[in-house]
């Protein structure tokens, strides 16, 4: 089982598609484990995206992830990192696969919808910068024993 870190970005929140996008992942058979709308402030976005602080769009980047509130998630499944990542299709969405979340959603690679984990060692990282100890915790499913 692997837990991977989603955030559903402001444009989502916005344009209500929260409820969308949350069943893509629970009609897979995912667990949504821990989940909060959060309105993030400038230091974790600006920690969150450090590898792109050079780029021209961050200063875009740090405006639209601060501008209003996102949805932060844990999801737990059978390889969740990867089947999340697949779901959630490629970052620009005119190279999202067709039935991807961003394909089917998105229309700009700066307002692309969704965040998710790209391995075990980021989401271990990213899990820790969007949910406190007393935040995580585990529970049983009726469908664990189904769909794992
Ligand atoms: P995300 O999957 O959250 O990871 C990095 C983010 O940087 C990415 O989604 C995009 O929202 C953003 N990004 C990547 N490339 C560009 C770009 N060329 N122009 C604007 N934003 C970008």
């Amino acid at each position: 089982m692997q837990t991977t870190l989603v955030l559903l970005k402001p444009d989502t929140v916005q344009r209500g598609l929260i409820g969308a996008i949350i069943s893509r992942f629970e009609n897979k058979g995912l667990k949504i484990s821990w989940m909060k709308l959060v309105q993030l402030p400038k230091s974790i976005v600006e920690e969150h995206y450090d590898f792109l602080a050079d780029k021209p769009f961050f200063p875009g980047i740090l405006a639209y992830m601060t501008g209003s509130p996102v949805v932060a998630m844990a999801i737990t499944g059978k390889d969740s990192i990867k089947t999340v990542r697949m779901l959630t299709g490629a970052t620009n969405p005119t190279e999202a696969l067709p039935g991807s979340i961003r394909w089917d959603f998105a229309l700009s690679i700066d307002a692309n919808i969704i965040h998710a984990s790209d391995s075990e060692e980021t989401a271990a990282k990213e899990l820790k910068r969007f949910f406190s100890e007393w935040e995580i915790y585990s529970y049983e499913k009726i469908s664990d024993k189904v769909v794992a």
